[in-house]
């Protein structure tokens, strides 16, 4: 985001600046003037701000809410990034599903060259896809080496679909950096329309 872009939310760094009684921190969201937030926070804190229209144009600063830093996605429809959760296992990676409202994804897609091939495959809608790649063995060694999923012959059983994403591939085999890019590519169409 360049400093002067009209944006409704930043993320800044709440900067230790000293503050006037009964106002709040400052932080830097880079932005041309520093912006002051509704709280004061602990230096070096990272916050999503809501900006708040510039009411008088000759002030020295802008002037920001806090909010949590998913309201931007939730609340502007806005692509703000993406968080990272680390899963000890294949099985903790469909269980734990961190959105709160369901507590589970409701569609999950496992991927693999030996999956059905992608050209066929319709999506009715969802809350929360998973989207499942293996490592350089694939999700079968994520299969074997889970003590959860003992009985399960195949990962095509845990997943609502098992795709094959690049059918008629060529090469003997795609690394996962690879699938994961020509797989969101074929899925764009069926996921976001
Ligand atoms: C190096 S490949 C693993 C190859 C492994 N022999 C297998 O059977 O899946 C790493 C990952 O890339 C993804 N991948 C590779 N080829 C794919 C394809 N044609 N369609 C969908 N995903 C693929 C899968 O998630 C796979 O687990």
């Amino acid at each position: 985001m360049r400093e002067d872009a009209d944006s409704p939310y930043r993320e800044g760094v709440v900067l230790d600046r000293p503050i006037k009684s009964g106002k709040g921190s400052f932080v830097n969201c880079g932005t041309v003037k520093l912006v002051q937030i509704d709280k004061v926070l602990q230096p070096n804190v990272r916050v999503t701000v809501k900006m708040l229209p510039e009411t008088e144009k000759h002030k020295k600063y802008f002037e920001g809410r806090v909010v949590p830093p998913e309201t931007p996605r939730t609340h502007g429809a806005l692509y703000w990034g993406y968080t990272i959760r680390l899963a000890s296992s294949l099985s903790h990676v469909l269980t734990q599903c961190p959105f709160r409202d369901s507590g589970k994804y409701d569609v999950t897609i496992g991927t693999s060259e030996k999956g059905d091939p992608v050209d066929d495959f319709q999506l009715e809608g969802f809350k929360h896809l998973l989207i499942v790649f293996g490592g350089v063995k694939g999700l079968e060694a994520g299969l074997d080496n889970d003590e959860e999923l003992i009985g399960i012959s195949e990962p095509r059983h845990l997943f609502d679909y098992y795709l094959n994403t690049c059918p008629i591939q060529g090469s003997r085999t795609i690394r996962t950096e690879e699938a994961i890019l020509v797989s969101l590519s074929a899925l764009r169409p069926v996921v976001f329309k």
